[in-house]
């Protein structure tokens, strides 16, 4: 079986994004027509699995799998780490040469990071700062660090599933090629998972700050079925059908106990978010966009703009792609689901 998957034609200009979800794996083929991004197939697994806190270690077999039913052409794919597992913040420096750097990076998180340099990989790049500091001699430079043994377990998977695995970025990355378009300036990313929810502040599309929270759309399932004492399955359906409705529905339980945990948690962390950004940058945010399964929620984004009076949109990860026209509806459909894996297979047009 896994023969047939890999003697396909296999097209080095083509690449499959894989978004190893806890809920759902998505994956997403993208070619390379003339630098036009151009989709070849895509997947997503049956959302019937629970999810669980963190990816199961056998999950190889699903993705040959799904990989299958979806005839990708290609064993070439870009892989991400999950935005929980990564640790992200920006220093200031005094100016000083790039190479000089490197070693003061280390020194800085050793002091930063709670775990032992050496059980992490670490990247680092120097943030633009045109315009944006008051004291023009600093540098801001932006760490991102992950557990080794996060990196080899996702690299174990891959090389299980026999995939040739091109790059293992972060979803980070992905989002802001997915989702990201030139008139965004500074906005704030919000993808809603099955047990997390990340917050990504980026500014001229590089990421500035994040913040992972351990909620998202079953933790708001599960809030519903024990405040108003039903079933998951019925809290799941009565919160799809009844989403943030903001009139008639507005006193429904199920509604009221949906907006205790959007703005006990999430709106409290995004004003947080906010102060931070201030602080550091005296930047504002200037737009949000929803992205992740748990955007679906109807009304979502009326409600958070009202909230927060900042714009607010439920990204297109499709609009950089090129597709036929019949498949329109379909994934306008799903999405707010596909944002990781789009971004990850966008890496096919870039250099
Ligand atoms: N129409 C809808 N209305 C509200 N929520 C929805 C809708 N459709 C899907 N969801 C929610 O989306 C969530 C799954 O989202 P997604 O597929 O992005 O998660 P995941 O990527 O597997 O998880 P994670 O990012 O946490 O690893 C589920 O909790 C589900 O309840
Ligand atoms: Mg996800």
């Amino acid at each position: 079986m896994l023969k047939k998957l890999f003697t396909n034609k296999d097209s080095t200009n083509s690449m499959v994004g894989v978004d190893l979800g806890v809920a759902t794996i998505k994956i997403v083929e993208l070619k390379n027509e003339n630098k036009k991004p151009t989709l070849v197939t895509y997947g997503v697994s049956s959302g019937d699995r629970q999810a669980t806190k963190e990816i199961h270690q056998n999950i190889s077999p699903d993705l040959i799998y799904l990989m299958q039913q979806a005839r990708t052409t290609t064993t070439n794919v870009v892989g991400a780490l999950p935005t929980s597992s990564v640790f992200s913040t920006i220093i200031d420096f005094p100016k000083m040469p790039t190479k000089e750097i490197d070693s003061a990076i280390k020194w800085e998180a050793r002091k930063l990071i709670p775990l032992p340099l050496e059980k992490m990989s670490l990247h680092w790049h120097i943030l633009p700062t045109v315009g944006k500091t008051k004291d023009d001699d600093s540098i801001k430079v932006i760490l991102s660090a992950a557990p080794t043994e996060t990196t080899t377990k996702y690299l174990k998977i891959f090389k299980a599933a026999n995939l040739s695995l091109l790059s293992l970025e972060t979803e980070i990355k992905a989002l802001q090629r997915s989702l990201l378009t030139p008139t965004d300036k500074t906005s704030l990313i919000i993808d809603i998972g099955a047990n997390n929810t990340n917050m990504i502040i980026y500014d001229n599309n590089l990421p500035l700050l994040n913040k992972n929270i351990d909620i998202g759309g079953e933790t708001l399932t599960s809030h519903i079925a024990k405040t108003i004492n039903i079933n998951f399955e019925r809290a799941a359906q009565l919160k799809k059908q009844l989403g943030m409705s903001t009139f008639d529905q507005a006193s429904h339980p199920a509604v009221k106990a949906m907006k205790f945990a959007i703005d006990n948690i999430i709106i409290r962390d995004i004003k947080h978010l906010i102060t931070v950004l201030g602080n550091s940058t005296q930047n504002k945010i200037n737009n949000i966009i929803l992205t992740g399964g748990g955007a679906h929620l109807k009304n979502l984004d009326k409600y958070l703009e009202n909230e927060l009076k900042i714009n607010t949109r439920v990204g297109d990860p499709w609009h950089k792609i090129s597709y036929p026209k019949e498949l329109k509806s379909e994934l306008g459909k799903i999405g707010t689901k596909m944002s990781v894996a789009i971004g990850l297979a966008l890496k096919v047009v870039e250099k």
